[in-house]
């Protein structure tokens, strides 16, 4: 199996999931990759592993290298098993190194695995190891988005193994970004904040903060494609504005529909928008995955939710795509609900209830029409949008 080597002596030993399509509720188009690297110095070291069911990859690749036996660390920066299912089997090989990992990710491990015959070294942030030529410092991001989650920094080499940050979930044989549709890759990595990172924005402000005085020329996460030289400062400064929340003058209006209704105040609702100059995009519920939307209103101003009423409740999608923002939790957004009903309205509450527990701003009330709506319908939601944009 091909390695790939990032740095003079630091190989790429992780493996691809070319079939994987769902990732723990987040739609994975691309599939995704297990990355991890195999340092060849005085003291070899491995820097993370693979999914479990993908260990003979890793361990194939590291076999072409060196003998499992002569590895000295295998660095843990994250628990999560994407990343760790394939320790016990690693292990089993490679029988001198020890486990080097924070306090967290120990307790995590020994409550994973049976770890009792590991050596375990545990390491805090700002913690060096010496492995020859070069030495591994440890930073601790904690929540990010784990609470074992940490970097490893090369100073040497100006690289930083970063884990699941500054990922993307992309299976590809061209590991660094510029051999790809860099355009492709940058989305991805959006998707990949937004569908993972969200909740942790305070925490993604201080790592970068606890990065910040690092000189960085790679970033190897260990998920998708390497970064190099202008796209590590351009990727730092994308996670510095999404954990800022900061937002374009763009709208998101996220809807579904029965008979059409909600649909058509959707509709209204976009045109209005555009006239007011506002970049909108329109999104029905039933034909885009909720992974998808969390991304489109990642730098978005504006968020219109709308839903018809059905046995007195929104309508599942709209429930669905709810409770998965809920808990990603996306902040600094202006909301406005809007919906239909037949005979008793009333549920659309359910989606300023959301907006509310967020924190967003709220300026207009919600909007409901009953049965169809018509051309006086169409103004007094047009008027509602004009408010919105009017009231910041
Ligand atoms: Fe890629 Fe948190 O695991």
């Amino acid at each position: 199996m091909n390695t790939i080597e990032i740095k003079k002596d630091i190989h790429w030993v992780g493996a691809r999931d070319w079939n994987i399509r769902n990732f723990h509720g987040y739609e994975v188009a691309r599939g995704t990759s297990y990355n991890a690297y195999l340092i060849m110095d005085e003291k070899i070291t491995l820097v993370d592993t693979v999914k479990e069911p993908f260990s003979n990859d890793l361990i194939d690749r590291v076999k072409s290298l060196v003998n499992l036996e002569d590895i000295d660390y295998l660095v843990c920066n994250h628990v999560e098993m994407d990343h760790s299912g394939a320790m016990p089997e690693v292990l089993k090989l490679a029988k001198n190194a020890t486990v080097v990992t924070n306090m967290a990710a120990s307790m995590g491990l020994k409550e994973h695995y049976d770890v009792a015959d590991w050596k375990i070294q545990t390491v805090k942030s700002g913690d060096t190891l010496n492995i020859g030529k070069r030495n591994l410092t440890f930073v601790q991001t904690p929540m990010l988005h784990w609470p074992d989650s940490m970097v490893t920094y090369v100073a040497e080499d100006k690289l930083l193994l970063s884990n699941d940050g500054f990922g993307q979930h992309i299976a590809t044989d061209k590991l660094f970004a510029k051999d790809n549709p860099i355009d492709i890759v940058y989305d991805e990595a959006k998707r990949y904040y937004a569908n993972i990172l969200y909740p942790f924005a305070r925490q993604a402000g201080k790592a970068l903060e606890a990065l910040s005085g690092l000189e960085i020329e790679m970033i190897a996460p260990s998920h998708g494609c390497v970064w190099q030289g202008e796209e590590v400062t351009k990727i730092i400064s994308l996670y510095d504005s999404w954990a800022k929340a900061e937002y374009k003058n763009k709208a998101v209006v996220i809807y579904d529909s029965m008979w059409g209704s909600t649909e058509k105040l959707a509709k209204f609702a976009v045109e209005e928008l555009e006239e007011q100059g506002i970049g909108t995009i329109l999104r029905d519920v039933k034909v885009n995955h909720i992974s998808d939307l969390i991304s489109d209103i990642i730098d978005a101003k504006y968020v219109l939710i709308g839903s018809p009423t059905l046995n007195n409740q929104i309508m599942p999608n709209i429930a669905a795509f709810l409770c998965y923002m809920k808990g990603l939790a996306p902040h600094n957004k202006i909301g406005f609900a809007f919906g239909s009903y037949g005979w008793a309205a009333g549920a659309i509450k359910d989606i300023e209830d959301v907006f509310n527990h967020l924190k967003w701003e709220v300026p207009v009330d919600k909007y409901c029409v009953k049965y169809i709506p018509n051309g006086n319908h169409k103004e007094e939601i047009k008027e509602k949008i004009r408010e919105l944009v009017k009231s910041n």
